[in-house]
């Protein structure tokens, strides 16, 4: 059933139309047997802390569990059984193979269609891509939709990109090359043209609560007062005045966007729905957009609210009963303490499974900058705090901008201000990186935007692919998930084409979000950084022993231009050097490893060239055995 459907004909929607099943322990174990039933207890228990009393709510929600459940697909459900074989027996999920990446691009710029990218499996297998993360693919408001993050209708798909038959064709292709579609679920907000935003600003009863409203400018100040602004320049402020309802409706994005309001419970239960549904065309992983934003709290950010974190909690804990395969990923862009907790505490008290490692990644950026190591030493040592059943997907670029103030916690502003400068082109004429300054709030540092290549210097640079190798090889050592954005595997550069298009012209992020340029792909030297990629894949893949290794932890002592990190295996070091500068270093190999990327050894004194990498591995001595 369509989310479109005009919601006055939609029977289940409105409490009040709704008759209420009281779920007993005794029908969640005879249908999930006793793991389910826990799932459940956990899932209420985190709603009762958001709503209070929720014997009506979970009634609500168990019909639909029930008929999700029972839609789902035989194959899938043998998914969901090796799932739950993996995880009894302690092993890692099939979405995290050694060595293989998640590869994240937007449909319409890689294979043109989703029939298109059916054609591309090969490509993607060719990288060892074991997560295929296309960007927004579900219907979108037309015209201006900030990529497509606008959606008009959760159940069906842009009619650009295909339908919803060659979404479900794609997954079980991915499925056969074993490799699992993540999907991007925007649920903090929704297109205005949704039929719920149209039912809401017509005042239909049944949606009044669906988004938060507000009479007069004096209440939308008090809010303001405490919000910051996510897109500064172009679209400020956090509310926006529709005249059809007369209120100032909450957007904390583009004034086309409208927040969802989760203090109604039947907005939890509608996009619990759409997960379901899209769970069951095959969908492997959600990517759980603007997570942070979901509850609003006067007098506070509102972001990352604990009760965000519990309605988190309660999605993962209800799709564990009707899909347990599919995993969450989320989307916090925020300081490493408020992406944390998007882990949840600990196994048992379990939120997503995987999330962004901005703060490295922006880091990293930032220590290429200064050609130093200390910022990402810092950042490792944070990063390392995630709780053990937590992964983080580490990345170079993505399709957003670079934001300097997810390191506020560990750097100043002007030195945040000084790495954003540093890597535009209009500020920084002289140096080698062709960013570009994207908008900041009032005093803070611009962000960043454009392609990997292109902040390495791009092609008349003779130290970009030193540089960018040296990055995309830092991300493939760390702990977790290694990503490769669209064109990074080729050295894709800006694409400024944008600006020539009245849609995308006042959006700078269009920058970086080029299109796949097939034949350029073909050339020796894209090959040349497609390989780079790929002998670090395959040293992973060799040493499947990494993935149960130690977080990396900083190695200190080394000359300041140097950034390295150990990770311990039961009977063996994993070492990670790199020059972050553009002159040579060294460090000491001690007794001396094999360099798994150059495939030499090394020992006692080694020299690093401008921005080189290694990964040593060194053997545990075994003791000689007594005579
Ligand atoms: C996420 C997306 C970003 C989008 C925003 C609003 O941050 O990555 O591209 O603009 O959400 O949906």
């Amino acid at each position: 059933m369509p989310d479109s459907l005009p919601p006055s004909v939609d029977p289940s929607l409105g409490s009040a139309q709704t008759p209420l099943t009281l779920v007993s322990e005794a029908m969640v174990l005879e249908r999930f047997g006793a793991s389910g039933l826990w799932h459940w207890h956990e899932a209420r228990a985190a709603l009762s802390r958001v709503y209070g009393q929720v014997d009506g709510l979970m009634g609500l929600i168990w019909p639909r569990l029930c008929t999700q459940h029972e839609a789902r697909d035989p194959s899938l459900k043998a998914q969901d059984l090796r799932a739950q074989d993996l995880e009894t027996r302690g092993l890692a999920p099939d979405w995290r193979k050694p060595g293989s990446a998640l590869y994240c691009a937007y449909i319409d710029r890689f294979s043109g269609t989703l029939k298109g990218a059916i054609d591309k499996i090969p490509y993607l297998q060719s990288l060892n891509v074991g997560i295929f993360h296309p960007l927004p693919l579900l219907r979108p408001r037309s015209g201006d939709n900030d990529g497509g993050f606008a959606v008009e209708d959760y159940r069906d798909i842009d009619p650009r990109l295909g339908s919803l038959a060659d979404l479900k064709d794609l997954t079980k292709a991915l499925g056969q090359a074993e490799i699992r579609l993540v999907l991007d679920v925007v649920c903090n907000h929704t297109a205005k043209e949704h039929a719920w935003a149209k039912a809401f600003a017509a005042k239909d009863p049944a949606f009044k609560d669906f988004y938060l409203g507000f009479e007069t400018q004096a209440e939308v100040d008090e809010w303001e007062a405490h919000l910051l602004d996510v897109f500064p320049e172009t679209a400020p402020g956090s509310f926006t005045y529709d005249a059809a309802s007369g209120l100032y409706i909450w957007t904390s994005f583009y004034p086309y966007q409208w927040d969802l309001n989760y203090g109604c419970p039947q907005v939890f239960v509608e996009m619990l729905d759409v997960l379901m549904f899209l769970a069951n065309q095959g969908v492997g992983g959600f990517r759980l957009d603007s997570a942070p934003f979901l509850w609003k709290e006067k007098g506070t950010p509102c972001r990352g609210l604990p009760q965000t974190h519990d309605l988190l909690k309660a999605f993962v804990h209800l799709m564990r009963l009707q899909a347990p395969s599919v995993f969450f990923l989320a989307e916090a862009i925020e300081d490493l303490n408020t992406v944390l907790p998007f882990f949840g505490q600990d196994h048992e008290h379990r939120e997503c499974d995987m999330a962004y490692n901005n703060s490295l990644m922006t880091a990293l950026w930032a220590g290429l900058a200064e050609g130093k190591g200390e910022i990402v030493h810092q950042a490792l040592d944070l990063a390392a705090q995630k709780p053990k059943h937590g992964v983080w997907l580490n990345y170079a670029r993505c399709h957003d901008d670079i934001i300097w103030g997810a390191l506020g916690n560990l750097a100043s502003r002007e030195r945040q201000k000084a790495w954003s400068r540093f890597y535009d082109q209009n500020l920084n004429p002289d140096g080698y990186a062709q960013g570009l300054g994207f908008q900041g709030t009032k005093g803070a540092a611009l962000s960043t935007c454009g392609m990997a290549y292109s902040l390495c210097g791009g092609s008349s640079d003779g130290l970009a692919d030193k540089r960018h190798g040296l990055i995309y090889g830092l991300v493939y050592a760390l702990d977790g998930v290694p990503m490769v954005y669209m064109g990074d595997e080729i050295g894709l550069e800006n694409d400024p084409s944008f600006a020539q298009d009245p849609e995308k012209a006042s959006e700078l992020r269009w920058l970086h979000r080029p299109h796949m340029d097939w034949a350029a792909s073909q050339t020796k030297e894209a090959q040349a950084r497609r390989e780079t990629i790929l002998r670090a894949s395959r040293a992973l893949k060799l040493l499947p022993q990494l993935q149960e290794a130690t977080a990396p932890q900083a190695l200190l002592g080394l000359g300041p231009e140097l950034l390295g990190f150990e990770r311990r295996l039961p009977d063996a070091q994993f070492i990670c050097i790199a020059n972050l500068s553009d002159r040579p270093s060294w460090f000491d190999a001690g007794q001396g490893g094999h360099d798994l990327l150059s495939g030499q050894r090394l020992q006692g004194r080694s020299v690093l060239d401008a921005y080189q990498l290694v990964w040593l591995l060194r053997l545990d001595e075994t003791p000689s055995s007594e005579s």
